[in-house]
This record gives structure tokens, C-alpha cells and sequence, in this order.
């Protein structure tokens, strides 16, 4: 687990992004007024996230990848900024449409699907689907002439944190195959997809991908393609700082310049919307000294909205609530959650000032893959989450 240390985050974070700030007594107005643990869900930073990924990639459709964070007001939020969405099960189809997306505003992505899967979202009006081998494409058959398919292409990534293309994606050798069988049954192939790998930490495997896509539609000319979707991966800076996003995208636009006009592109982001719009807020609710190290425990852990922890691989940073001096006194400390579990812990070897039962943490970048795999082992409930407009405010201390 990665050493933590409060004060070098002290110094990351005076870094000019006022976005990434909190506002302290907006907080301690939080906690006066829910129990924790609580997620704090930021409409205008998912605003932000939002405009900043659409700057930087211009002319290209987002479709936020639901899986990330499914709060409905986020979803609400999106859509109207304009935002599509990616879709991989009946329950995410289910909710964007109770919240009144529309069929055509989204795709369908996950490459294995049920039949009735494919019927829900037929249903309800989503008729592209991402594809990856030919069992599946022949699913489609009973569909042809209703669905537009997108091939999704394996371009495995060693540098991003969770490699997308191992479960999923076919060789670019198995393109011409699937597109013969589509042609010969009527079912339209047109565009080509891919998932470098989430919490990418270098746009060079995108912008690789993106040229290989585009050789590989040239060689397939007897398709009329119509899309390149070039998934996810856009990262966020956790404990080490990650490429800004106008240049993380740079190389990526680039590469698309190289496409042919006609063919629009399509992208999915979800942890770069999702993560730095939501902290979680929780409490000290336990503290022992074993051996040389204090241990601390919380009232929310790595079953709860620190799961991103187990399987997201990401570690968040972590600050208290209650003003310290940073020049101060740093024990060398343990988090812990709350459950029986010894897995449960939040951060191995931290550095924190002498903390009491009661005080506060917060935890920041925690919108993505969280709340999402949370769950309720040992009957904790699932931190709620506290939905507001804007709890930044630059003229007061940052946490
Ligand atoms: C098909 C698909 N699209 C989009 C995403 C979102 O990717 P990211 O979190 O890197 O933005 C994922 C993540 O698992 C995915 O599987």
C-alpha cells in the first residue's frame, strides 16, 4: 500500500486548481447536520469535469460509462449539459429512462449480453451495440436491420492502472471475419471501439489505438463506417498528480485528425467525471497503540465506499477535517474499517497528527468505482449520499 503522508499532500494541493479544494466550515456544516459516514456528491464539480473533458476533446460525443457512479442526480446533471450515456445492463437501461434519457442519447456497450438484455434495450429505444466475437454477433441476427454494431478491438495497456483489454476485446486479425458474417446476414457493422484501460497514465496506447483503428477501417473499405469510440481512460490525479487533461488529450486529438470526417467519434469517461466529484466524510470511532503505530478506526472501510480500494486499485487522499499545523507532530498511523474483517483497512502507513475518537476524515476523489461496489457486509449500511450544489469556495482554507 502506498505511504501516505499529510503534509506532502499539503503541498500538492496548493496547486492553482481552486476545484480541488473544500471548503472547511461548508463541511463542519455537513457534519452538524448528517451522521457519518456520509459521501458528499458536488453537482458543479461534475459540471466542471464535464465542460473540462469536452474542451478537451472537441467534436467528440461523450457517453458518461454509468458504471462509474449511477447517482440519479448526476445522471440529471449530465444529460442536461448535453451528455450521453454508456449503458451495460437492464439496470442502468431502467434508470436513465425513469430519468428520462432518451434510447438514441445512449449506446449499449457491455460485449456479452442476454437475449433479453438486447430486447430491454431495443425496447427502450438504444439500438447500438458493442460486440467482440462472433457468437455474440450472431445473437444479432434475429435483430438485423434494427441495430447498428460496434466492434470492440483488444489493445492491451500495461501503463493503465486497470487494464480494460484482457476480458474483452477481439484481435484486429478477427475484424475481416465478423465483418464478412455481418454482411452476409444483413447486420449492420459500422464502427470500431475500444477500452485502453481505466486510469490510463500516458494518451500515447489511445492515440496508438485510434491510428491502428483507423488503418484497420481503411483496409476494410467495403464497410460504410460510421463510428470510432475511443472508450474511457481519461485519469484523475489520486496520490500522484496525473497529465492535465488538455494535454492528456492532446496526442488523442491528434490521432483522430487523422480520421475521416465523416466518421464520428464517440468516447465513454466515467471515472474522470465521477471521482473528483464526490468526498466521503468519516469518523473516528476507535483508537488503540499497537507496536509502534496508533490505529484509528472509521466508521466506513474497504466493504463500504473505500471498496474502490480492493478493486479499483486506487488509493484516496486523505486529509482531517479539524485545522492542524502542518509543521506539527506526525504519527506514523493506521486506518482501519469498521467490519471484523483484517482486509479492512484504508490506509496501511499513514501520517497523520494526533487524532481523538470523534474527529472527522475526509476522504477526496472518491465519485468512481466507490459507492458503486460498495456493500453491506456485517449489516453496515452503505454510506448515504449528501447531494450538493457547490462546496468549494476559494476564499476560505483548503483541507
Ligand atoms: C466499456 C466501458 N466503458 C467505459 C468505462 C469507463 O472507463 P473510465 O472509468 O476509464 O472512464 C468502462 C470502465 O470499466 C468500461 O468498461
Amino acid at each position: 500500500m502506498v505511504k501516505q503522508t499529510i503534509v506532502e499532500r499539503f503541498a500538492e494541493e496548493s496547486h492553482p486548481d481552486v476545484l480541488e479544494e473544500f471548503d472547511r466550515a461548508s463541511l463542519e456544516e455537513l457534519v452538524s447536520k448528517h451522521e457519518t459516514p456520509f459521501m458528499v456528491l458536488d453537482l458543479s464539480e461534475v459540471d466542471y469535469q464535464y465542460k473540462s473533458l469536452q474542451a478537451a476533446l472537441p467534436g467528440v460525443k461523450l457517453f458518461y460509462a454509468l458504471k462509474a457512479l449511477s447517482h440519479p442526480a448526476l445522471i440529471k446533471r449530465l444529460k442536461s449539459l448535453g451528455c450521453n450515456f454508456d449503458l451495460a445492463t437492464i439496470g442502468e437501461v431502467e434508470l436513465v429512462e425513469s430519468l428520462g434519457v432518451k434510447g438514441d442519447q445512449c449506446i449499449h456497450t457491455h460485449p456479452i449480453k442476454k437475449d433479453k438484455e438486447i430486447k430491454r434495450a431495443l425496447e427502450f429505444g438504444c439500438n447500438r451495440f458493442v460486440i467482440d466475437n462472433m457468437e455474440e454477433l450472431k445473437k444479432f441476427i434475429p435483430y438485423a436491420g434494427q441495430v447498428e454494431l460496434i466492434v470492440r478491438v483488444s489493445f492491451r495497456s500495461k501503463q493503465a492502472v486497470v487494464d480494460l483489454s484482457r476480458k474483452f476485446g477481439c484481435a484486429l486479425e478477427e475484424l475481416p471475419l465478423l465483418v464478412e458474417f455481418a454482411q452476409q446476414n444483413s447486420i449492420e457493422v459500422i464502427g470500431l471501439s475500444f477500452h485502453v484501460g481505466s486510469q490510463s497514465l500516458s494518451p500515447m496506447t489511445q492515440a496508438n489505438a485510434i491510428r491502428a483503428s483507423i488503418a484497420a477501417m481503411k483496409v476494410m473499405n467495403s464497410v460504410n463506417w460510421k463510428f470510432l469510440d475511443i472508450g474511457g481512460s481519461f485519469p484523475v490525479s489520486y496520490q500522484e498528480a496525473v497529465l492535465p487533461i488538455a494535454d492528456f488529450c492532446a496526442p488523442v486529438m491528434e490521432a483522430l485528425s487523422e480520421l475521416p470526417e465523416n466518421i464520428e467519434i464517440f468516447a465513454e469517461p466515467g471515472r474522470f467525471i465521477a471521482a473528483p466529484s464526490m468526498i466521503e466524510v468519516v469518523s473516528i470511532v476507535g483508537k488503540a497503540r499497537r507496536g509502534a503505530k496508533i490505529w484509528y478506526y472509521l466508521d466506513d472501510g474497504v466493504y463500504g465506499g473505500f471498496s474502490g480500494q480492493m478493486f479499483d486499485h486506487a488509493t484516496y487522499p486523505l486529509a482531517p477535517l479539524k485545522p492542524f499545523d502542518p509543521t506539527g507532530e506526525f504519527l506514523s498511523s493506521v486506518l482501519a474499517g469498521p467490519t471484523c474483517d483484517s482486509i479492512d483497512v484504508v490506509a496501511e502507513d499513514i501520517e497523520l497528527p494526533d487524532m481523538e475518537i470523534g474527529d472527522i476524515l475526509v476522504g477526496k476523489k472518491m465519485g468512481a468505482y466507490t459507492i458503486a461496489s460498495a456493500t453491506e457486509f456485517n449489516f453496515y449500511p452503505k454510506p448515504k449520499v449528501v447531494v450538493v450544489e457547490d462546496i468549494f469556495d476559494p476564499e476560505t482554507e483548503a483541507l
